[in-house]
């Protein structure tokens, strides 16, 4: 069966990297969480304080890209890729409050963005892959046979985020998560170099009351449809 690219794009938290994460693993293709190399870069920006409360020397983070590494590896028991920054896995450093506050001022940097949008091109060169982010669609593979724009209200994904930080026993107030859930919106659809955009050719998922096997259904569907069509 002929492999294809399936771009999944969408606001923060609305559960994007579940679907591409299944979507992967069934149709056995690589799949690349594009927000965790913006996550690793923020936190390589913390660790080194180019970013704090109040401050960012944005041309320290500049001067200092090409010492960042990243890297994913497959981890078999969880069954997808987890994210090494200069060779240490900071799957878990990547997703605190902390990180997700200031990632979107990483995320405007334009020359952050032309360094890791290259390794993402170069990841999906061979296709049969998966990748969610915000500008998958747009940018990374504007030719991607498939694009998904998935989107729910920002209450749900405010809820969602926040059992999920709880379980982990994070501690932390449902405001606080709405609040940067409502903030990275903000930020994410009007910065200037490669804003939140939906695509003219993505099919646009609001899943505020979907179950995730009703929406893993809906998702599946389309693929399959898809690859059957290039395969008659
Ligand atoms: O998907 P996420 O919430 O883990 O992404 C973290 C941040 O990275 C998000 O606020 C915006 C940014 N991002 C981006 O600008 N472009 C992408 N392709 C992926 C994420």
């Amino acid at each position: 069966m002929s492999r294809i690219t399936i771009a999944i794009d969408g606001f923060s938290s609305t559960g994007k990297s579940t679907i591409a994460k299944e979507l992967a693993a069934k149709l056995h293709y690589v799949y690349v969480d594009s927000g965790a190399m913006y996550r690793a870069v923020t936190l390589y920006a913390m660790q080194h304080e180019f970013i704090n409360e109040g401050y960012f020397f944005k041309d320290k983070l500049i001067n200092n890209l090409n010492d960042i590494n990243l890297s994913f590896h497959f981890n078999e028991s969880l069954g997808f890729a987890e994210i090494f920054l200069n060779n240490v896995n900071v799957e878990h450093k990547i997703r605190t409050l902390e990180v997700s506050n200031f990632v979107s001022k990483i995320a405007e940097v334009s020359e952050v963005r032309r360094r890791l949008v290259e390794e993402q091109q170069e990841m999906g060169k061979n296709k049969g892959v998966v990748m969610d982010g915000r500008d998958i669609g747009t940018v990374v593979f504007p030719n991607a046979e498939l694009k998904f724009f998935v989107n729910a209200s920002a209450d749900k994904r405010a809820k969602r985020r926040f059992d999920e930080l709880i379980k982990k026993g994070d501690k932390v107030t449902y405001k606080e998560i709405l609040k940067n859930v409502k903030y990275r919106d903000r930020v994410d659809s009007t910065r200037l170099d490669s804003p939140l955009v939906k695509a003219d050719d993505a099919i646009e998922i609001d899943n505020s009351d979907l179950t995730l096997t009703e929406q893993f259904d809906l998702i599946y569907g389309i693929v399959k449809s898809k690859l059957d069509l290039r395969d008659i």
